[in-house]
């Protein structure tokens, strides 16, 4: 049974944190020592999941220090708070709400019961739903207000129901559609709507507005330009918005309000986060893109995933072992951020997806609680595909100054889709995903860069220190599957983390103050209002805004 929050003690009280904090003070080999005194250490440290070799040898661990953090996860809880959410508990405290995500990826003939109700039903029935719609949308059988198939698909909304659906097309280009135009509108700068549908034909065009609360004044407000800019191109004909808006929410009401026939509406529930959502109906616009049975196929790379994270022991759990790494890096070396660097263009936008995934969730100062944690949480998550990287800030993280641990993602084989010269450039993608991770480790030595004859001068610049920490995620192929997988992992592994900080990694409240002071400061803007309470710096930024942009 978990812990309930207040019966933990604090966590830097536990005596498995001093014992990892006086692990710490000892000092650790470097990974070159580490190597050298162990040659199994390759095969040691090496998980395997579905289609995911996670390799962690490079990192600045021992046995120890893989024990350590193992007993802090035990009396942290880490594993009965993980089966209190695949039970349907309410974990996520300060909401009172259940944290089903893998309900919404669970085979037809499971049974997760929430209230006493099973969803798993419920859940099955809106993919269902979403499958026939998706499926008559990329036949052409669904057609637009004049009769026109349609041909673009623009989804509405920020966030989580945004990032998922954005990240996932991208990734899985390949087996997208191709002769349907996707586009993903989140910014409530008008050049993002301005840019997304400006060379599209409104009779071809549909919107899915997708908003957990579809109350998110971003959203509704670019879904209200996109319903003018479609009437506008239709002749205003009020009747084209059911053929062309469809919505995808917990709020039916709202959807109604808006002027979308709950007809048109694909649900969710309010046990889905918002950056846990896109293999709910959240992923519609991935549906149509890829069809239902490749979505499928994903929804089964996420389960996959899912039973290791539930099943595994500790020694060779993926997610337990990728959130361990993650504490031992925070709490006991100092890091502040995360690297993630995919070897995949396809993957151009994952990072940026994790970002809300991790910081969202782990950016919290008080624990479940409610009382000031001493203790590093979430890091700052960041990272963009190799090789681009490596020619713009990878400098810092060979030779700067900041501890920086770092996820390499990459695949043992190319996109099928390419032609054979493309596909032969994955072996030099790949070399420098290799050697990044090898020269990150090892470094070059003084007496290495001496001994290529190179000035007394130049050698503290050339040599490189080494010893800073990477895991490999080698994967098959950038499949649905595969990235179905990739994401479970990464969600496993924040709330491994977030169980052992004893934080809620499932509200946002931090998101709140900047909504309401930005309605607040509106009318200053739109109507030169008097806005009382705003500080003095804040006024006078205001008041030259409107100066300068008469
Ligand atoms: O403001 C943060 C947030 O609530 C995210 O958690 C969420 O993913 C996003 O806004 C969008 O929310 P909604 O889907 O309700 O529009």
């Amino acid at each position: 049974m978990a812990e309930t929050p207040s019966s933990s003690p604090l966590l830097t009280r536990r005596p498995e944190w001093t014992a990892l904090a006086d692990h710490r003070a000892e000092g650790q080999p470097t990974l070159r020592e580490l190597f050298a005194a162990d040659p199994e250490r390759a095969e040691r440290y090496v998980v395997r999941v579905g289609d995911l070799l996670i390799d962690y040898s490079k990192n600045l661990i021992t046995d120890e220090t893989l024990a350590l953090l193992r007993e802090l996860a035990a009396a942290t809880d880490v594993f009965g708070l993980r089966d209190a959410m695949f039970r349907g508990e309410r974990i996520n405290v300060t909401e009172d709400r259940a944290v089903l995500h893998t309900a919404l990826r669970a085979p037809r003939d499971a049974v997760i019961e929430v209230d006493g109700e099973n969803v798993v039903p419920g859940v099955h029935a809106v993919l269902d739903k979403m499958a026939h719609f998706a499926d008559r949308v990329r036949s052409g059988a669904w057609t637009g207000h004049t009769g026109k198939r349609i041909r673009n698909v623009v989804n509405i909304g920020i966030g989580g129901s945004d990032l998922g659906p954005a990240m996932a097309y991208e990734a899985l280009r390949p087996y997208t559609a191709r002769d349907l135009t996707f586009r993903f509108v989140s910014n409530v700068d008008g050049a993002d709507l301005h840019e997304a549908v400006r060379d599209l034909d409104p009779a071809e065009t549909l919107f899915i507005v997708a908003s957990k609360t579809f109350t998110t004044i971003e959203t509704i407000t670019n879904a209200t330009s996109a319903r003018a800019w479609l009437l506008a191109g239709l002749d205003g004909e009020e009747k084209a918005v059911a053929s062309h808006f469809v919505a995808l929410s917990t709020n039916a009401g709202k959807v109604t309000e808006f002027g979308i026939d709950p007809e048109n509406m694909f649900e969710f529930w309010d046990w889905v986060g918002g950056r846990y959502s896109y293999d709910s109906a959240i992923g519609l616009s991935l549906m149509i893109a890829i069809g239902p049975d490749r979505f499928r196929e994903m929804l089964d790379g996420f389960h996959l995933v899912d039973e290791h994270f539930r099943t595994a022991p500790a020694e060779a759990n993926a997610p337990l072992i990728l959130g361990l790494l993650g504490i031992w890096y925070g709490g006991f070396l100092g890091a502040q951020s995360h690297a993630v660097l995919p070897y995949s263009h396809y993957l151009s936008k994952f990072t940026a997806y994790l970002q809300q995934l991790d910081m969202e969730s782990n950016g919290k100062s008080v624990d479940r609680n409610g009382h000031p944690v001493d203790w590093q949480t979430g890091p700052v998550v960041w990272g963009t595909p190799g090789t681009n990287g490596q020619h713009a800030y990878y400098q810092l993280i060979h030779q700067g100054t900041k501890l920086i641990p770092a996820d390499f993602i990459g695949f043992a084989r190319p996109v099928d889709e390419m032609s054979d010269r493309l596909k032969a450039q994955h072996d030099l993608l790949m070399a420098n995903f290799f050697a990044q991770t090898q020269a990150l480790a090892f470094g070059k030595t003084a007496d290495e860069v001496r001994a290529e004859g190179v000035s007394e001068a130049q050698v503290p610049h050339r040599t490189f220190r080494g010893n800073h920490p990477t895991t490999t995620i080698l994967a098959t192929e950038l499949t649905p599957s595969v990235l179905g997988q990739l994401v479970a992992l990464y969600e496993h592994k924040v709330f491994v983390q977030g169980a052992v900080w004893n934080i809620d990694s499932f509200d946002q409240w931090g998101v709140e103050l900047g909504k309401v002071l930005a309605k607040r400061v509106e009318p200053a803007l739109t109507k030169g209002a008097d806005v009382p309470g705003l500080d003095a710096s804040t006024a006078a930024l205001v008041s030259a805004y409107r100066q300068i942009g008469k």
